[in-house]
């Protein structure tokens, strides 16, 4: 039953990111595009006679996708193939799963956030063993292979039934069609107090939380409803949806508006919280109050103690260099190391394998803890109900009362999109090559302790990443940091990140971008942004 097909174009033609292979569904479409990247997989790790994990975020073109790679696991010799009920498995349920099974990775299907259905897009990434994205060697291994592909292993075989739970044999190999939700849902059972959460939940405490017509319907739908007991209808837009329902499943106040709405206004909610398409990000909201998620990581890391696998305290936490650096003023009180990685989770991995942090988090909406090797949306949304159901203490109060301890980091990202290239390029050059001089240098009256050009060794393999951003450290606590984005596929994105800090709780209550005006003329002043992108306003501000 074996065939094997000759490799033809269309090929990747460009290098898989740590979040894989995105490109518009249309592409994937094409002849041999998706086989030819799945073989390149095969080629280059050791996965016949082992076992493989694969599931996605339900997006359009995501049961086509497994067909395809299950032939391909076949033909290859994978021995076994563990794939979510309906084709779903959420990027963390992923994560789970293979280090539950301590399977040999696993394969996602996602475009996380970016939109879905005929017209949207498609994604595709490999997972190592230790759950967590593949590293650049692995990314780089597949990307050479597939410029040198000749030929596919395939099977000449029907389509399976992906929507029963059961075994079968598929070319020798065998598949297993598991049930998405339970494997994760023991896992979070254990790393909160279910019995606190369930008994806030039953009383007047009013909470939503918002699916996006993506993956974590299901998720949320077991734990938060049936396993915690909140009331029906508690999961809005609760069933996966081939296109998202139209929308774009990404959970930030621009997109989850009418969550937000929600939290507002005389009969606002309690707690309000979302995720994305893949089930990796997550935004918290409680009654007339966004916590950043810079903030969320700082509080969770502050309140540890409250978490079951914490209650004798954490080793230590990571946040990525953008992320505003509440979290090290949490660690420095607790005595803990907090680590400063570069933008992306990958960077996380060493640091949780080796026991060394207990949460990491982005400013990107991404946060989590050594239980999976992803950020992990709903164990955010849980870590907060854990730590409403320890305290007791409405959302606003219990940042407040951060920000009181801890002082408040002012934080905002403002993202300029779609400029040209190689102007975002040379506004780069020059600002590196400006650092000397900034660095020491009194600005508009402000003084710059240091400016750099961000270099991360890490600390467990010593390998060293550069040129991860450029950081404009002020005397006072402030911050600002430029870098392109990595994800974009438009031109060039510029990511400006703005913070200051303010430990005077009486002046903690503040407009955040009025509170960041100044920051926000100085660094159009040292970096030229209008001049370089021609833009007088960034296109996003989160
Ligand atoms: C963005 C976020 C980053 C996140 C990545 C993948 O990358 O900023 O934190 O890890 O998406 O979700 P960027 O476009 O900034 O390179
Ligand atoms: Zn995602």
């Amino acid at each position: 039953m074996d065939v094997i097909k000759t490799a033809t174009t269309p090929f990747p033609d460009q290098k898989p990111g740590t979040s894989g292979l995105r490109k518009q569904v249309t592409v994937f479409q094409q002849a041999h595009y998706l086989e030819n990247f799945v073989q390149s997989i095969f080629d280059t790790q050791r996965l016949a006679g082992g076992t493989l994990v694969i599931g996605g975020d339900g997006r359009f073109y995501n049961r086509q996708a497994i067909q395809v790679i299950l032939r391909l696991a076949a033909a290859n010799g994978v021995a076994k193939c563990l794939v979510g009920q309906g084709g779903i498995l959420s990027t963390p349920a992923v994560s789970c799963v293979i280090r539950k099974y301590q399977t040999n990775g696993g394969i996602i299907l996602s475009a996380s956030h970016n939109p879905g259905g005929p017209q949207g897009d498609f994604g595709i990434k490999f997972n190592t063993d230790n759950g967590g994205p593949a590293p650049e060697k692995v990314t780089e291994a597949i990307y050479q292979r597939s410029l040198a592909l000749a030929e596919y292993r395939t099977l000449d075989t029907e389509d399976v039934d992906l929507d029963t739970i059961e075994c079968f044999n598929l070319g020798g190999m065998h598949v297993e069609i598991i049930d998405p939700v339970s494997d994760y849902a023991e896992l979070m059972a254990e790393q909160f107090d279910f019995a606190a959460i369930r008994e806030l939940l039953s009383g007047d405490f009013r909470m939503a939380f918002d699916a996006m017509h993506a993956v974590t319907g299901p998720y949320a739908r077991r734990i938060i409803e049936e396993q915690l007991g909140a009331p029906a209808g508690t999961v809005l837009n609760g069933i996966p949806l081939e296109d998202f329902g139209g929308g774009h499943p990404d959970p930030n106040l621009a997109h989850a508006a009418e969550l937000v709405a929600m939290t507002q206004g005389d009969d606002a909610l309690d707690f309000a919280a979302a995720s994305d398409g893949d089930g990796d990000r997550n935004m918290i909201l409680g009654r007339n109050i966004f916590v950043t998620p810079s903030d969320s990581l700082a509080v969770l890391a502050a309140n540890a103690d409250a978490f079951p696998p914490w209650r004798n305290g954490i080793p230590g936490i990571a946040r990525s260099m953008p992320t505003s650096q509440a979290a090290d003023r949490v660690a420095e009180k607790l005595d803990i190391p907090c680590f400063e990685t570069p933008t992306g989770w990958k960077f996380f991995g060493n640091l949780l394998d080796a026991g060394r942090i207990a949460f990491c988090g982005e400013e990107s909406f991404g946060t989590g803890s050594s239980h999976v090797r992803e950020k992990d949306g709903l164990w955010a949304v849980l870590a907060w109900l854990n730590l409403l159901a320890a305290r007791r203490r409405p959302v606003a109060d219990i940042v407040h009362a951060h920000w009181e301890t801890f002082g408040r980091n002012y934080y905002s990202r403002h993202d300029y999109e779609g400029v040209d290239a190689a102007s975002a390029e040379t506004l780069m050059t020059t600002l590196r090559a400006r650092l000397g001089e900034l660095s020491g240098s009194t600005i508009s009256g402000r003084s710059i302790r240091l400016a750099d050009d961000f270099s991360y060794t890490d600390p467990i393999d010593g390998s060293v990443s550069a040129h991860q951003g450029i950081r404009i450290l002020f005397e006072d606590g402030a911050r600002i940091v430029f870098r392109l984005s990595g994800t974009g596929t438009v031109g060039a994105t510029l990511r400006v990140y703005l913070e200051s800090l303010e430990t005077d709780p009486a002046r903690q209550r503040e407009d955040t971008q009025e509170t960041l005006a100044d920051l926000i003329r100085l660094a159009d002043e040292i970096a030229a942004i209008r001049q370089h992108t021609g833009r007088e306003q960034p296109d996003v501000i989160t």
